[in-house]
């Protein structure tokens, strides 16, 4: 009887830090990215987005909608409130590679400039601002497709 308690003190800690380093790389509730992906976006969308996208994806220009004088629309917000969360994952990564001058646009394309794990974590930081409803309408709506 002696033993058990002597297992239990062994076995514990053991379990502990499974479950911890687990509960770092694993999926943000059911979400295809992971923390440590979060975590290395926000460094990069810092960096290379937010001049354009806020911070926190929430937008630098109220009137993200209305065309400017030479014809381009100005960056909308990346999180919610606009429709960033309409187009699937492989769109969103496409347009941070080729940027939006294809179409008019003004984005730049950083294809040269991050890598596609590094656009990917951008990707993650700013889906990250979205709430639960919008993460599963655009999944249902093929997001992950
Ligand atoms: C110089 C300003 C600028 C920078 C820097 C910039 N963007 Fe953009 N972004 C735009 C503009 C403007 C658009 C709208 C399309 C266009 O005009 O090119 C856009 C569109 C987008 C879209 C499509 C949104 C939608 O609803 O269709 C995504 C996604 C995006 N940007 C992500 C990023 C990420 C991630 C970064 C950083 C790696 C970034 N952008 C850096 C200006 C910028």
């Amino acid at each position: 009887m002696k033993k058990i308690p002597v297992l239990v003190v062994l076995i514990l800690p053991f379990i502990a830090s499974c479950s911890q380093s687990e509960s770092i790389n694993k999926n943000i509730n059911n979400r295809w990215y992971t923390q440590n992906q979060v975590d290395e976006g926000k460094k990069i969308f810092v960096n290379n987005c937010a001049e354009c996208h806020g911070k926190s994806g929430e937008g630098i220009t109220a009137d993200w909608r209305k065309k400017q004088k030479d014809g381009s629309y100005p960056p909308p917000p990346l999180d919610n409130s606009a429709h960033a969360w309409h187009h699937p994952l492989k769109l969103l990564k496409l347009t941070v590679n080729v940027g939006g001058t294809q179409i008019g646009g003004k984005m730049p394309a950083f294809k040269d400039k991050l890598s596609n794990q590094q656009i990917e974590s951008a990707v993650a930081y700013f889906q990250n601002f979205w709430n639960d409803d919008i993460y599963s309408r655009w999944k249902k709506r093929g997001g992950l497709k």
